[in-house]
């Protein structure tokens, strides 16, 4: 046996017994009469301690052993007289009587505790060794943990986990597809799944009725830290149900995940259209965590001989309440912010609501007090409170308000990580209407139903028809979205008609689908969540990269196996690939 114990198990009540442990070791102290090794693994750490007057041999040749060492060691767990009350192994300790060297190590490259100091392109290159920090460990259970309390759930729904193939053709969800050069059909390739998507819907038309799949998915877009090339969903569909069915389902999967893993009750998901979310939150993924909603104050803005305002299409401001002492300092830095490129907006104007009931404002030169005391009323601000307004064409102004209220629920501690407000929303426009290619686009996919009070305006106003599409969002992040597919074979094609396809385009990439759907389809829907994001929210990081055990990184590379990588010329004739070698400097 190689060992008895882990190196996280040990108590007072195992004092007195003999034991054998295995493990790192993360720290040796050598204080003259004892030498003691913290010996890690992936339960904890244990001390060993070495006695300079009971065994000297022993003690010199543990002294010896180096960071990362891995070793076996023998002895009897006794009671520490110093305790470590931070560490559950923190009051024995294991009096060592023989080790051996299981392999020696070199000396990482960064130290393998809490606290590292190395940098994140090195903790990614020497991946295995971060894992075995248990920051990064704690992370990669929580992704054990959810994806088993899914698995647990969903079966229980009677949900059957079916895979679907990784090797397929390009389904159109918005992103660029990973392509895969066949050798046995040579200039034919196979495309990665953006998602599932068309397959969950022939297992509905297959009769499966409740599908789910804990599946990895690939898009080539532009990487963020909530965006991995290769992430993972949790897919699901169902047939014979409407939208209230997938909803209420699936904040089951979420209560239950809450419950079972942070042992948090989340309280009432709330919903809000589309439309509401735009206007009150210019985001379609409000955090709710606060509120300081928008206010549109176009109208009250206009008139005054304020170019700003009077040639804006939008005047739309928040109440940041309590802020009226702010510094000019502070005021200047949000300035700043906003006119971020990222952000976009041009400037920043306030109205301060004093304590002492005066009103001062940045334009003051156009807005008397009586004029101001119309902003107060449909602020509803009181004193002590600013209002901070944009002003532009409305989507834009719409999208850098809300980085603006963000950084203000930000900068206010309104976004504690232990808070979780959940919200559907729902009501999505069907499609987007692109001006440079100037066709429309569908905005959750193209196998998405309109609602059918708006049928008829798919022929007169495509824009605005509505989408039986929801979004579940927690704590600003979409964390899953979905929708009730077409399951007609007209409504499908004209679907594909209004998005620019020819009838023979539509039978050339989507010919499978439709014809299945002359062979019975039921009325299906369903959702995928976001796991990697899901983990993420749940383990309190932004980034997804933390609970994915090998992640690429922002440019889309595995700096550890380095990869992509170049092909042999061999391998690229085989596949009849030509492939443009890339110059020095291009
Ligand atoms: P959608 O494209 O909205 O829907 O994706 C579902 C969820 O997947 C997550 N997600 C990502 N996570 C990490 N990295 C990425 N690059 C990435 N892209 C998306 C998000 C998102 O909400 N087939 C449909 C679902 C359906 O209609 O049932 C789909 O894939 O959390």
């Amino acid at each position: 046996m190689y060992r008895t114990h882990n190196c996280g198990e040990l108590r007072l009540n195992d004092v007195g017994n003999a034991i054998t442990l295995c493990g790192w070791v993360q720290r040796s102290r050598d204080l003259g009469g004892m030498t003691f090794i913290d010996l890690r693994d992936r339960y904890g750490i244990t001390q060993l301690a070495f006695n300079m007057d009971t065994r000297p041999d022993l003690c010199r040749e543990a002294r010896k052993l180096g960071r990362e060492f891995v070793i076996r060691a023998i002895g009897i767990v006794i009671e520490r007289s110093s305790k470590n009350h931070k560490i559950p192994t923190g009051e024995i300790e294991m009096d060592v009587i023989s080790f051996e060297i299981l392999n020696a190590a070199e000396t990482p490259p960064f130290t393998i505790e809490d606290e590292t100091d190395g940098g994140d392109e090195l903790r990614m290159k020497y991946r295995y060794l971060d894992i075995r920090r248990s920051a990064v460990r704690k992370n990669l259970e929580l992704r054990h943990k959810m994806a088993f309390y899914t698995r647990n759930y969903l079966a229980g729904q009677h949900f059957l986990e079916v895979e679907t193939p990784y090797m397929i053709k390009s389904t159109p969800e918005g992103a660029r597809d990973f392509v895969v050069p066949s050798r046995m059909n040579q200039g034919e390739f196979y495309a990665l799944p953006q998602s599932p998507q068309t397959f969950k819907q022939l297992l509905m038309v297959a009769g499966i009725d409740r599908y789910f799949q804990i599946v990895r998915c690939f898009r080539d877009e532009d990487l963020r830290a909530d965006r991995q090339p290769e992430f993972t969903q949790i897919d699901c569909e169902m047939s014979f149900v409407d939208q209230e069915d997938i909803l209420s389902t699936f904040e089951g999967l979420a209560r239950h995940l809450f419950d079972a893993v942070l042992g948090v009750d989340p309280g009432v998901f709330q919903r809000m259209t589309w439309d509401d979310a735009m206007k009150k939150y210019g985001s379609d993924k409000p955090d709710l965590r606060f509120d300081m909603p928008f206010v549109e104050m176009t109208d009250l803005a206009k008139g005054k001989n304020f170019v700003v305002f009077d040639s804006s299409e939008l005047v739309v401001g928040i109440n940041a309440t309590g802020c009226a002492e702010w510094s000019r300092k502070q005021i200047d830095e949000l300035t700043e912010f906003v006119k971020r490129p990222q952000i976009g907006a041009k400037g920043l104007i306030y109205m301060k609501y004093n304590t002492d009931g005066t009103l001062k404002s940045s334009v003051d030169k156009f807005y008397d007090e009586s004029e101001l005391k119309k902003w107060v009323a449909a602020f509803n601000a009181k004193p002590g409170d600013m209002i901070l307004v944009l002003s532009g064409d409305a989507m834009p102004t719409r999208k850098a308000l809300c980085e603006l209220r963000l950084e203000m629920g930000t900068r206010l501690g309104l976004r504690p990580k232990n808070v979780y407000k959940p919200l559907w929303v729902v009501d999505f426009p069907l499609l987007e209407w692109d001006e440079e290619t100037r066709r429309f686009y569908a905005m959750h996919h193209p196998f998405t139903s309109p609602k059918k009070e708006d049928i008829a305006l798919l022929s007169t106003n495509p824009g605005k028809v509505r989408a039986n599409a929801y979004d579940l969002v927690i704590n600003g992040v979409e964390i899953g979205g979905g929708s009730v597919r077409i399951f007609d074979r007209s409504l499908q094609n004209k679907m594909f008609e209004l998005l620019g396809f020819t009838p023979e385009e539509a039978e050339k990439q989507f010919g499978f689908l439709l014809n299945a759907f002359r062979y019975g389809a039921p009325p299906h829907a369903g959702i995928a969540f976001g796991f990697d994001r899901w983990c993420a929210l749940f383990g309190g990081s932004d980034s997804i990269r933390d609970y994915i055990a090998f992640p690429k990184n922002n440019a889309g590379r595995d700096v550890m196996i380095e990869s992509p990588s170049t092909l042999a010329q061999a391998q690229l004739d085989e596949l009849g690939l030509l492939v443009r070698q890339r110059r020095e400097g291009n």
